[in-house]
């Protein structure tokens, strides 16, 4: 378990950055957190430091963007809109959790215990006027992911 404060929006952007060089296909990171809590904003600081030099939307909408950066294909998901597990059943998404992509989540609490579960889970809390972050490994990869932030 690891415990940050986020002051401003520039700090989640820099935590999204730390975390970009750990993530590799096969992987999962769960982002929790009420609305408003920097989710979507964590993963624009990965995704540019990743290289990605366009937008980063939030897919509350469509449910989930695909990106082909670095060596990397990366699905952003926000299951915000999921009403309930029935959902993911039909959605077909279970396909996109595998060897071959990273996996970023949003509300992974909308699908309930159907979602693959994460190697790490970052979760956001308000600590106003910035944020907090409380992230915990569940796999020996994210341990070693976490340990590689630890180590900066
Ligand atoms: N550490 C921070 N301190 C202050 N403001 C922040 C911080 N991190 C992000 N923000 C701001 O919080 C707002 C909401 O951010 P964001 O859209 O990333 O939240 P979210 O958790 O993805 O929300 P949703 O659940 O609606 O998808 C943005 O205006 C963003 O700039
Ligand atoms: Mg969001």
């Amino acid at each position: 378990m690891l415990n940050l404060k986020l002051p401003d929006e520039s700090a989640t952007l820099q935590l999204g950055a730390n975390l970009a060089p750990g993530l590799a296909p096969g992987h999962v990171l769960w982002l929790r957190g009420e609305l408003g809590t920097g989710k979507t904003t964590l993963v624009r600081g990965l995704l540019r430091a990743l290289g990605h030099a366009g937008a980063v939307k939030s897919p509350t909408y469509t449910l989930v963007e695909l990106y082909s950066v670095s060596r990397l294909n990366l699905y952003h998901f926000d299951f915000y809109r999921f009403k309930d597990r029935s959902e993911w059943l039909t959605s077909g998404f279970r396909e996109y959790f595998g060897a071959d992509s990273a996996c970023i989540v949003e509300w992974p609490e909308r699908v309930g215990g159907l979602l693959p579960p994460p190697d790490l889970e970052v979760a956001l809390g308000f600590e106003e006027p910035g944020r907090s972050a409380a992230l915990a490994a569940h796999t020996p990869f994210g341990q070693h992911w976490l340990s590689s932030l630890r180590s900066g």
